[in-house]
């Protein structure tokens, strides 16, 4: 009885996560390299990058990392078995240029792999974990970028043990490193990702490199996080890929498309990466991608990630809550019509779609025009175009500490009191994980099987103990009856 009650106090204790590197509280912001310039990448190129992220505002706004992909690096290791910068392109070397960097006030990151070759056929991390997180982090790195090109593993467990490796390596640097998977979502990252990674990309990349994206590629993305939301926050972020923003990327998209993927990207709290050639950026995709209200949603320190809170055939209403009761909410159309007559759409996002009383009024703002568009109760009706929407910010006019605890995965099916119909929460998923700190969070495998053999060893400890004790009295017992008989015997 002792030993289950025992039992049953250690399982209670929550396990210690395997990644605590209390990095990514919010989700990270900066400029990689690959959609902007695959490759062709040298270290003029990363410091004229890193003057535009200063003299454009970006860095102050918080894109403050250059994350160098695939492309770095030789096709072979050097000669002291270390992975090594292409000298052609990095003459000074990567620590010159992690301090030149670090002098203007942004950070450097790189790109990594787990398998046997990068991506591009460069020398891999596979069996070299240990030293090349050494190496990076002997380069003053802040950010590890971890693909899984060409990986040995094929299967998910396999994949994450991979993951794993490289976590337990940069931990024993002893320096902040960012660490963010890429496996393309392949083996489910996000439902163990909170525990080995910063990030976990939930999807395939949005676009090739120097090729436009397209509405397409931007929708399946979306669609691929509906539900994911209650996997992340604060450490561990569902990766979304890139902004497609900026030329050429988002030569294919209207500015409509564009204003929707970084509204639905920044409520979601995916990872912010611009990736566009700087030099020649347009005035309105820089608009765009320094849209603060929306970066500051990203950013609030709540970190609750967005999700799919409403959906009626092609509207759709994505939200999150914000630190302090308030709610940021996309309101989106994506319906798409040659004849302009059919252009647009009135969408009416509920109180109850937010957790709150019909009857609360709530100030809402448009977090793209930064203007207040009045107080509302009960709902809140918009004209959203084609491909486009409509991002606002609700502050109610009360506070309740139930404001702050709802999830926009928590909500049920209802039935709306309105014209809309019937509402639905597409966020639940079948997964059943412990929940920890509000979170679905995976008991990590290897911490687990360590408190088993604590517990088998206690087990064994206490059996032995009772039995000996068991032994003990039992023999004692048959001393003094022997004591007695002999007693009885002389009287
Ligand atoms: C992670 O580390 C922080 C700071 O050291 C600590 O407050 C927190 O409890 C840790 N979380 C877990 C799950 O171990
Ligand atoms: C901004 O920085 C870039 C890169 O260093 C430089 O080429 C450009 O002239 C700068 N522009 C201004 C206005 O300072
Ligand atoms: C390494 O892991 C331990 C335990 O989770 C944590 O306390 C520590 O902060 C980590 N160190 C780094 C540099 O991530
Ligand atoms: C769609 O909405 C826009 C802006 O609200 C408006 O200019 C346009 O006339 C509308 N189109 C139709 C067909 O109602
Ligand atoms: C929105 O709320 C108002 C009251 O504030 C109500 O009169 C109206 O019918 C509601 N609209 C919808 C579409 O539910």
């Amino acid at each position: 009885m002792g030993l289950l009650v025992l039992a049953a106090l250690l399982a209670s204790v929550p396990l210690a996560l395997g990644l605590n590197n209390t990095l990514a509280q919010t989700p990270t912001m900066g400029f990689n390299t690959w959609t902007a310039f695959g490759p062709d990448i040298d270290e003029q190129l990363v410091i004229q990058t890193a003057g535009f992220l200063n003299n454009l505002t970006l860095s102050k706004l918080g894109y403050n990392l250059i994350v160098l992909d695939d492309g770095w690096s030789t096709k072979e290791r050097g000669v002291d078995g270390r992975l090594q910068a292409d000298p052609k392109k990095f003459p000074s070397g990567l620590k010159a240029l992690s301090d030149r960097l670090g002098g203007m006030g942004i950070q450097l990151g790189l790109f990594g792999d787990s398998g046997t070759r990068t991506c591009g056929g460069a020398a891999a991390s596979y069996g070299h974990e240990e030293l090349d997180a050494q190496t990076f982090a002997s380069w003053g790195i802040s950010y590890l970028k971890y693909d899984n090109c060409n990986s040995v593993k094929k299967d998910k467990q396999g994949v994450r043990e991979q993951f794993e490796l490289m976590r337990d390596a940069l931990n024993k640097t002893g320096r902040n490193i960012v660490y963010a998977i890429d496996d393309w979502g392949v083996s489910n990252p996000w439902e163990y990702g909170i525990s080995v990674a910063n990030s976990w990309r939930t999807t395939a990349g949005l676009s090739d490199t120097g090729e436009p994206a397209s509405w397409d590629s931007i929708i399946r993305g979306l669609d691929n996080n509906a539900g994911l939301g209650r996997f992340a926050g604060p450490g561990g972020w569902n990766n979304m890929d890139f902004l497609q923003i900026g030329e050429p990327l988002s030569e294919e998209l209207t500015m409509d498309e564009i204003r929707s993927h970084f509204a639905l990207w920044a409520i979601a709290k995916s990872p912010l990466f611009i990736s566009t050639d700087l030099r020649q950026i347009t005035k309105d995709a820089l608009g765009v991608l320094m849209s603060e209200e929306l970066i500051a949603v990203n950013q609030d320190p709540l970190g609750t990630p967005g999700d799919l809170i409403w959906k009626q055939g092609s509207d759709e209403i994505w939200g999150t809550g914000l630190k302090g009761g308030a709610r940021a909410v996309a309101m989106l159309n994506r319906h798409f019509d040659e004849d302009p007559l059919f252009d647009n759409s009135s969408i009416t996002l509920h109180w109850h779609h937010l957790g709150w009383e019909p009857n609360m009024p709530a100030t809402v703002r448009d977090l793209y025009q930064k203007k207040d568009l009045g107080l509302f109760t009960n709902n809140f009706t918009v004209v959203v175009p084609d491909h486009g929407v409509m991002a606002i910010k609700l502050t109610p006019s009360k506070f309740a500490d139930s404001f702050d605890a709802w999830r926009p995965w928590d909500c049920g099916i209802e039935t709306d009191t309105g014209t809309h119909g019937v509402w639905a929460c597409f966020s639940h998923t079948a997964l059943d994980y412990p929940k920890l700190f509000g979170y679905t969070i995976p008991i990590d495998k290897t911490v687990a099987a360590a408190m088993g053999s604590v517990i088998a060893l206690l087990c064994v400890a206490v059996v032995g103990l009772a039995v000996g004790w068991r032994l003990a009295v039992t023999r004692s017992r048959k001393a003094y009856k022997k004591w007695g008989e002999e007693a009885g015997q002389t009287a």
